[in-house]
This record gives C-alpha cells, sequence and structure tokens, in this order.
C-alpha cells in the first residue's frame, strides 16, 4: 500500500484525537477513576507520559462537564519507591473528598510481578492526591489465590459501607472475581468469590459492577473465540445477575461480547450515572500513531441500557444535527470530526464507505446476516497478536438482526470509528490522511432518514 508515502508526508506531525481522551502525548491503556465529583465528569487513565509504549505507569487525569469537551488536570499519580507502577482502580466520592483505590505492586529483582496489592489515595480538591499507601494487601487475600495477579479494584458504598471488587487468580485455576468490604475505606475484609466459576480464559481484568442493572462487566485474557466473537487477543464480556450484599452475585448465563470491534478493553462506569468508556484499543497492537506522538485513547462516553439480557450503548457527545435527508438510496457527504445517524425502516441493503479518499477507504456494510467492517484499505496499516482469517484481513462482522426498525450511528473522530447498530457497538482504530473524509452511502429501505452531527 502506499503507506511509504504517507509515512513521509505525515511524519513528525502532532496530530490528536479531537474529542476522544488521550494522553496529550505518550501511551494510554485502561479508563480508572471514573467519577463525578462537584458537578464534573473525572475520568483517569494508566499513563506513560515518557514514550508511545507502555512503562510505569501513572495515572493521567481529565475532566469535563458535558462527556464531550475535556480538559487535561496535571498526573494524578506517580510511580514511586514503594511502587513500581501504579496500575488500574476506581473512585469513590466520601465526605467531600474524592479517593482512589488502585493497584500497586512491587518486582523482584529479576523484573517479576511478586506481589499486587491495593492501595489508597485521596484528594480534597479533585486534582491533588495524596497516597495513604496498601490498605488491601496479602494479609486480606485468601491463600488459595495467586498474590501476583490480584488487581484493579472497583469500590462501591451500599447500606454504610463500602464494598469493593478485584480481580483475581485461583492458584492452579482461572480468572475470579473477589468482593471485600470496608467501613472506613482503610481496613478491608474479605468477603467472598464472586464469580464461582473460572474465566474461560487466562486472567480476568478490570471488573465492574452495577447493581442498578444488575450488571457485571470484566475483560478476560486470552478468552477464547467463539464463531464472530472475541476474535481479539483479549476481550471485555457482560452478564446480567444479582447483586446480594453482602453474600455475593448469581450470573444468569454465560458472558457475552461487549463489542464487536478490533479495538475495545478494559472498560468502566460512572458510580451514579450508566455511562461507560473503554480503552479503544488492544494490547499488543502496532502502533501507527507514533508519529503523531501519541499511542492510545479511550472510547467515546456510552449510556448504557438494559434491554432484556441484552446490554444496550448509546454514544453520548456534545453535537449539532448540521444536515438532514430524507428517502433517498445514495447519498454523498463528508464527515471527519462528528456523527452520523441513518434511521431506516424495513431495511434490506446499506453500505458506506467512510474516511474515503482516492486511495483509502473503511467500509461498513450488510452481506446476508452480518455486518462486516473492513478496515483492509483504511490507512496505514495495523497488525496484531490475533492469527484468525478476519484478523489478518482486517475485518470483524456482528450480526445482522432482521427487524423493523434499524438505527445506524456512526462516530467518527480523525483516528477512529465507533459503529453502533440499534444499540450493539463495533469500535475500531484507523489511520487515515485527514484528507480522507468523504462518506458515501447507499441503502435500501421503506423509508430513512440520515442525520449528520457536528461536534459543538
Ligand atoms: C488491563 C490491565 C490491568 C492493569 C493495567 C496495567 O488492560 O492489564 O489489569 O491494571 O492494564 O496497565
Amino acid at each position: 500500500m502506499a503507506g511509504g508515502a504517507m509515512a513521509e508526508n505525515m511524519c513528525n506531525q502532532k496530530l490528536l484525537p479531537v474529542f476522544h481522551i488521550t494522553g496529550g502525548e505518550g501511551w494510554i491503556n485502561d479508563p480508572n477513576g471514573l467519577v463525578e465529583f462537584h458537578g464534573e465528569y473525572h475520568v483517569f487513565f494508566q499513563y506513560y507520559p515518557h514514550d508511545c509504549k507502555w512503562g510505569p505507569m501513572h495515572w493521567g487525569h481529565v475532566k469535563s462537564r458535558d462527556l464531550t469537551h475535556w480538559e487535561r488536570l496535571p498526573i494524578a499519580l506517580y510511580p514511586d519507591e514503594n511502587e513500581d507502577g501504579c496500575f488500574s482502580g476506581s473512585a469513590v466520592v466520601w465526605e467531600g473528598k474524592l479517593w482512589l483505590l488502585y493497584t500497586g505492586f512491587k518486582q523482584n529483582e529479576g523484573g517479576e510481578t511478586v506481589r499486587q496489592l491495593q492501595c489508597l489515595a485521596s484528594s480534597d480538591d479533585g486534582i491533588h492526591f495524596v497516597k495513604h499507601g496498601v490498605v488491601i494487601g496479602e494479609k486480606e487475600l485468601p491463600a488459595d489465590y495467586c498474590p501476583w495477579d490480584f488487581r484493579d479494584p472497583k469500590v462501591f458504598r451500599r447500606g454504610g459501607m463500602f464494598y469493593c471488587i478485584v480481580a483475581a487468580k485461583k492458584r492452579g485455576a482461572g480468572g475470579r472475581i473477589l468482593l471485600f468490604e470496608s467501613e472506613d475505606l482503610f481496613r478491608w475484609k474479605f468477603v467472598v468469590d464472586l464469580f464461582e466459576r473460572d474465566g474461560k480464559g487466562f486472567m480476568i481484568e478490570c471488573p465492574d459492577i452495577r447493581d442498578d442493572m444488575g450488571l457485571l462487566l470484566y475483560s478476560e485474557q486470552f478468552y477464547p473465540a467463539d464463531g464472530n466473537k472475541f476474535l481479539n487477543v483479549h476481550s471485555s464480556l457482560y452478564c446480567f445477575g444479582e447483586l446480594t450484599l453482602p453474600r455475593g452475585y448469581r450470573a444468569e448465563g454465560e458472558g457475552e461480547i461487549v463489542d464487536y470491534g478490533f479495538d475495545f478493553y478494559a472498560p468502566q462506569t460512572f458510580p451514579n450515572t450508566p455511562v461507560m468508556i473503554g480503552w479503544l484499543n488492544m494490547w499488543d497492537r502496532t502502533n501507527p500513531f507514533e508519529k503523531y506522538g501519541f499511542a492510545g485513547q479511550l472510547t467515546v462516553p456510552r449510556r448504557l441500557i438494559r434491554k432484556g439480557n441484552r446490554l444496550l450503548q448509546q454514544p453520548v457527545y456534545d453535537g449539532v444535527p448540521v444536515r438532514t435527508e430524507k428517502d433517498f438510496s445514495i447519498l454523498s457527504d463528508h464527515l471527519l470530526v462528528g456523527a452520523v445517524k441513518v434511521q431506516a425502516k424495513g431495511l434490506s441493503e446499506f453500505s458506506v464507505c467512510l474516511r474515503k479518499s482516492d486511495e483509502y477507504v473503511t467500509l461498513f456494510e450488510r452481506r446476508g446476516d452480518v455486518w462486516i467492517f473492513d478496515r483492509s484499505k483504511s490507512g496505514m496499516p495495523i497488525s496484531g497478536a490475533e492469527k484468525d482469517a478476519d484478523s489478518l484481513a482486517g475485518i470483524r462482522r456482528m450480526p445482522y438482526e432482521d427487524i423493523e426498525q434499524t438505527e445506524i450511528e456512526i462516530v467518527s473522530d480523525l483516528f477512529s470509528l465507533e459503529i453502533f447498530v440499534n444499540g450493539i457497538s463495533l469500535s475500531s482504530v484507523i489511520c487515515p490522511p485527514t484528507d480522507a473524509d468523504r462518506l458515501d452511502l447507499r441503502i435500501s429501505a421503506g423509508s430513512c432518514i440520515y442525520t449528520r452531527y457536528q461536534m459543538k
């Protein structure tokens, strides 16, 4: 492909996604500590500011009033002499302070992680944090779990108590999720293994739980592929069930895929708002964005809706409609930073070329009983650890549902496309040049409405 020419033209240019959260420079992974504090949304993230690769983890920090425009704040947590890194975790507001519970760890001289421990930090102003050290350590972890795979606490308060779920690994078995309780955030006690079965993958990461929806969200390393699902090297899953505190959680059925795209992992939700943000990337992928000085971005925030046993997602963005068309079969437009919604009745055909130029195109279309997303000609190539035919070909599929009303929403930023079909999502990064902005749509339906939104 024409990557060589493009690489030369665009080299050393500083370019960042416009409304997606990044570190500004350097590497980011999981969203952490999503929380509402003094009327603003705070998002932290795994951050290594000094390189476009994973390194000793800091907590980067941004805040927003509308979930679209983010203000960058100083780094909230730094690794120090007691901790080789500050891994993922969560936040809770109590007695006017913002508290962070995160995983700290120490490596031995050979660089091996010997234990992962849950640590506490707090802030009065939501900007400057003081560390309080380890609060859930080896003493609180039952002996039959591995101390080196024990991470990503998600804290919440119910009925005058604090609870926290932490990903763990039973010795000689699979990933588990453990529940701890505390009266004061400092002294914690193990309650129960919430996840009675072993995860099918190697280790669970970043669990989150919402009793308002009965939702359990978690990510699993090396989760096995199943048809068009779980093709990425690691996957995020959800299930519904009942959380009875402090007894435990009864899951109904197997974990379901959260997102069908190439790039989605480690999602977390805000405590008081059912809005989720994930890492819009995947481990072990090449990073064409290095030439712009960054690695990794977070997804657009997504409002969660439970419909029966399905988790539906609605992207949240502050946009204004700038173009509307009705009952067309072919339409051409431009979409670079913004969103598009197509509402159709009696849909039979749909095909859209996105981020198109004479050289590049990303395709999303219905083919029989599947939706196909094809980023093989999107721009700079991206490859990873996945070796199945679809991954190598730059393709992801999700099931097509033959229903009367179809709503397709496409959220586009300079380096990503997040596609929602009736609330089921497919998210991927792409790396085209910024002049590849044409959109060509073909549709066959009883009736349809097209709306394009511009970010405010
Ligand atoms: C998930 C994860 C977490 C860990 C963090 C380290 O992507 O592996 O389990 O806390 O990333 O950066």
